[in-house]
């Protein structure tokens, strides 16, 4: 599915009545298929914009279509489906701790029949190399396993955008490219949409475009091309320097 933001802004209220603009009339095209890198420093708006995407937090102003679909206004059967169509994924993982890797996984596929469920949940855990590990609680794993299970939650549906939110931010460096390895080869696979919220230029080097937030809005917006070189990608993103900063 393609994502389509336009005009779009997230204003919220902090204390004392202060409004706070995350998100400032944001304008966004991203095709379908392609794999987009947001960056930019803590409080510019990163999460918000993957939520606006996902469907976990309105837009104050502006639309957002989502394979040219507005989620705002859906509702009853047509909402579970879109939700059904966007995977998350987390920086700090949000497994439920007392449930096994099977049922974290389960728990993403309320309304399929229980047996097709749990076929469909194996086949995902086996994506990520995770179905071994199928009975065991998340405390005992390490933090790269638990992603690899959260992933799997995450695309069990086969959604066709995946919102991944600092996958890498609790991983170390190895661990968080095997992440992101396997969220770009799910995307190679299931022509999904992703969008990675990271602070790692070497990850964000790894999509083939990059954008940078600054106070809610674009201050750049690189395209890589599929065959770039990730190194001199990296080299080239640590290098720039938006005009006004
Ligand atoms: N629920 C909320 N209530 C009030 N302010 C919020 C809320 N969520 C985010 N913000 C504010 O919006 C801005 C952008 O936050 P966020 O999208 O989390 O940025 P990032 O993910 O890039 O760190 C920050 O100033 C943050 O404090
Ligand atoms: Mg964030």
């Amino acid at each position: 599915m393609s994502i389509e933001l336009a005009g779009v802004s997230r204003v919220f209220r902090g204390p004392a009545a202060r409004r706070i603009t995350a998100i400032r009339d944001l304008d966004l095209v991203v095709a379908e298929g392609s794999a987009v890198a947001v960056m930019g420093p803590s409080g510019s708006g990163k999460s918000t914009l993957l939520q606006l995407v996902g469907g976990l937090d309105e837009p104050t102003a502006g639309t957002v279509r989502t394979g040219g679909v507005e989620w705002v206004g859906l509702r009853g059967r047509r909402l579970a489906e879109f939700r059904r169509s966007v995977g998350f994924v987390f920086q700090q993982f949000n497994l439920l701790p007392g449930l096994t890797v099977l049922d974290n996984v389960l728990v993403s596929m309320v309304g399929a029949p229980a047996r097709e469920a749990r076929k469909q949940a194996l086949v995902a855990l086996e994506l990520v190399g995770m179905a071994a590990c199928r009975n065991v609680l998340p405390a005992e794993l390490s933090g790269g396993e638990q992603q690899r299970v959260a992933i799997a939650r995450a695309v069990v549906n086969r959604p066709a955008v995946l919102l991944a939110d600092e996958p890498t931010g609790a991983l170390d460096t190895a661990t968080g490219f095997a992440v992101v390895d396997l969220l770009l080869g799910l995307r190679d696979e299931a022509g999904a949409t992703v969008l990675i919220a990271t602070h790692d230029y070497a990850v964000a080097a790894r999509c083939e475009r990059i954008v940078t937030l600054r106070d809610g809005g674009i201050v750049s917006d690189l395209w890589m091309g599929a065959a770039a070189d990730p190194a001199a990608t990296a080299e080239r993103v640590r290098s720039f320097r938006p005009a006004d900063s």
